[in-house]
């Protein structure tokens, strides 16, 4: 078949973990994609940085809408970052040139998700987002896949590397809030506006996420409660520790009588518990369905390797030709469940 043809549009971070996981592992990609990846083009801000990694093979393009739309490309990955602005009209032309779209990008799809997910669906398009969620942790294929014979019945977990990290150090090293911090920074975990991260929306965006996959329902950022770990002291935790208890930046997705309710918030879990244990940048995600029982997976919720890890599943996915919905279930297929759902008195 022929090759799998990528312009990939943000080249920090991810997007360089990205091209070297292409440019080490091409040819046991091709083997588990049946066919070849490619990257044709490639896009950022500035074209004279130097990134570490080779880039001359691939054309340049300053504009990264005008990337998503050429012809030489099958898939436009963003790894841009951003809600609004280049990363939603790069996307937005993507679809509409009738690529496929792989993104990273929370923010994004928390706040225009759905409308994005119909666009891709009325044009036969995908937009597949794992990376987006708990970074190098296959969740979202856990739910739409491996879970797909359940009723999930609650979503959990520690999902924002940079709060689990900040918390962990002040614990475990005594650091200062802002040593920690500097040191998340030093690690690649932060978002370009870490306000995101300390104020736990970024957690906020991908519980979203999660839980709209989980549950059917339509992304609701703005239904999650919010509390981000700003007002966390070293008193808090010393008291805690005392207790017997750690702090976590926890998220919770369930189906309550009132509708589904999504929490991301500081709280209390014993320190003996898989969550109390959980160090540093790493994230935990528990998924409960009514076959199943809980699963629980651990692992690097941030960072160049594991993001990029999720990125490129998602990238020979689509090389495979496996085609599911955004979301699992298709957009329009889902309101007209929920339609159904509110009609029955
Ligand atoms: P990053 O290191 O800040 O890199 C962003 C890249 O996008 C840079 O190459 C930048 O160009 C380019 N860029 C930014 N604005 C642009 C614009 N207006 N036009 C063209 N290019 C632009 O970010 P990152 O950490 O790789 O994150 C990328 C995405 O992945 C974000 O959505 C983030 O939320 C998500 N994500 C990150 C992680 C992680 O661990 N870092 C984990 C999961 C998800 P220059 O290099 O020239 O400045
Ligand atoms: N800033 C995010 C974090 C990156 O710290 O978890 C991964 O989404």
């Amino acid at each position: 078949a022929a090759p799998l043809r990528l312009g990939i549009a943000g080249l920090g971070t991810v997007g360089t973990g990205l091209v070297q996981i292409i440019q080490t592992h091409g040819d046991l990609m091709t083997a588990r994609a049946g066919r070849g990846v490619t990257i044709s083009a490639v896009s950022a801000r500035s074209r004279d940085k130097d990134r570490g990694i080779d880039l001359s093979a691939y054309d340049w393009e300053d504009d990264a809408v005008a990337l998503a739309q050429r012809d030489d490309i099958d898939v436009f990955v963003e790894l841009m970052g951003g809600s609004d602005g280049p990363a939603k009209d790069a996307t937005e032309a993507a679809i509409a040139a009738g690529k496929d779209v792989v993104t990273a990008n929370k923010a994004l799809l928390a706040l225009h998700g759905q409308a994005l997910s119909v666009a891709a669906e009325e044009a036969g398009r995908l937009i597949r987002f794992e990376a987006a969620v708990a970074g190098g942790i296959p969740v979202i294929k856990a739910l739409t896949e491996g879970l797909a014979g359940n009723e999930i019945t609650r979503v959990m977990g520690v999902m924002n590397g940079t709060c689990n990290y900040i918390l962990t150090r002040m614990e475990n090293a005594g650091l200062t809030y802002q040593q920690a911090f500097d040191e998340a920074d030093g690690l690649g975990y932060l978002e370009a506006d870490p306000n995101l991260d300390v104020g736990g929306i970024d957690a906020g965006h991908k519980l979203a996420l999660l839980a709209a996959i989980a549950f059917g329902t339509q992304v609701d950022f703005d239904a999650v409660e919010l509390e981000g770990i700003g007002a966390i002291t070293i008193e808090d935790i010393t008291q805690a520790a005392d207790m017997g208890y750690k702090i976590k930046l926890l998220g919770v997705a369930q189906m309550t009588g009132r509708g589904l309710e999504q929490r991301m918030s500081p709280c209390l879990v014993p320190d003996t518990s898989p969550l109390g244990q959980l160090q540093g940048g790493t994230n935990m995600v528990v998924l409960e369905g009514d076959a199943v029982g809980q699963i629980v997976l651990r692992g690097a919720g941030a960072g160049s390797g594991p993001t990029a890890s999720a990125v490129m599943a998602d990238i020979i996915d689509i090389a495979r030709g496996l085609r599911l919905p955004t979301f699992g279930q298709p957009a329009k297929g889902l309101r007209a469940a929920r339609a159904a759902r509110a009609a029955v008195p």
